[in-house]
């Protein structure tokens, strides 16, 4: 019998196994509200039978034991290092394999403890991404594509690595950007869900409680040792702009942290080409245009030429 306290339990994808290949931990599915042990470790699914699930996998249907999750972050490790598997497999793998700890990252009261679990996923993409430099376009083609608000960070991070590397930083600030680019939006905590899930515009007061998040993510973050200035920088700047009209301290120019300038550019591109319920996604060309035109002002010039070239070799692979 499976035990039914879902908080023992993290969700993964289907598509992050693959066809044939023995699992080393047991996969439950939800049926009903009820979980039921759908693949015993020692056991393998037959390829045909993984492509009917994907289909029918929203993200939210399969589940492995909390105690299990150093053996599915190896497993995802060893397909990373396969020679036999190609590179837009890898990186699907790879996201779809940090889409499901995201959501629980983000449920997860206690922030080291979350820092703790991103830092090896973003380790991951950093060695994918050094390993075979391609995986990187293929990454940007997969973000973007739903709507899921935890993906939202994942994605940010994913085009902040990107423009990390194009910047020329070393491996070790890539690294710290990344999960800096996690945790941008952690003080969204604090604000109400009616606010976060509204479908229409806010009004005045709404509004006002939105652009707290910065200040509240900070508060959050400072209430936990050992987390760098650069992380809360990214936090409580990254709705900064350029010219000082950003909030909530309205610096400017080189004032703002440099990882908070990335983010700037990263956060605002990912909400303008990514589908919510409310709004019709721009392609990447006219984010990037409105970008550099109407809102140029907002972002540091160079990075904001940075982050066109990082986008823009990313169409010849996908
Ligand atoms: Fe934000
Ligand atoms: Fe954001």
């Amino acid at each position: 019998m499976a035990d039914q306290d879902l908080s023992k339990y993290f969700r993964i994808r289907m598509s992050t196994l693959h066809p044939e290949k023995v699992t080393v931990f047991d996969i439950f599915v939800q049926v009903d509200g009820r979980l039921l042990l759908y693949l015993k470790a020692g056991d393998a699914l037959a390829g045909g039978k993984i492509q009917s699930l994907h289909k029918k996998d929203a993200g939210d249907s399969f589940y492995v034991r909390l105690e299990d999750r150093q053996l599915y972050r190896d497993w995802v490790r060893e397909e990373m290092n396969r020679e036999d598997l190609d590179t837009f497999s890898k990186a699907k793998i790879l996201r779809e394999s940090s889409v499901a700890i995201m959501e629980d990252l983000f449920e997860n009261p206690d922030v080291n403890a979350a820092l703790d679990t991103s830092r090896p996923i973003i380790t991951d993409f950093v060695h994918l991404m050094e390993r075979e430099p391609e995986a990187m376009q293929f990454l940007i083609s997969l973000s973007g594509h739903d709507f899921y608000t935890y993906n939202h960070s994942l994605d940010v991070s994913i085009y902040s690595l990107g423009l990390g590397k194009a910047l020329g930083f070393n491996a070790k600030d890539i690294e710290e950007l990344g999960v800096a680019s996690l945790f941008h939006d952690v003080g969204k905590r604090n604000v109400s869900l009616d606010i976060l899930c509204k479908k229409g515009p806010l009004d005045e007061a709404e509004w006002e409680q939105m652009k707290r998040h910065p200040q509240y993510g900070l508060q959050i973050l400072n209430q936990h040792p050992n987390i760098s200035d650069a992380i809360k920088a990214a936090c409580f700047e990254h709705h900064e702009s350029w010219s000082g009209n950003g909030y909530p301290q309205q610096i400017k120019g080189e004032e703002i942290h440099p990882f908070a300038r990335i983010v700037a550019i990263t956060d605002t591109y990912d909400a303008m080409t990514t589908q919510r319920s409310y709004n019709v996604p721009l392609k990447p060309k006219d984010a990037v245009e409105m970008m550099r035109e109407k809102l140029s002002g907002r972002y540091d010039p160079e990075m904001l030429k940075a982050m066109y070239s990082v986008l823009f070799r990313m169409k010849a692979a996908s």
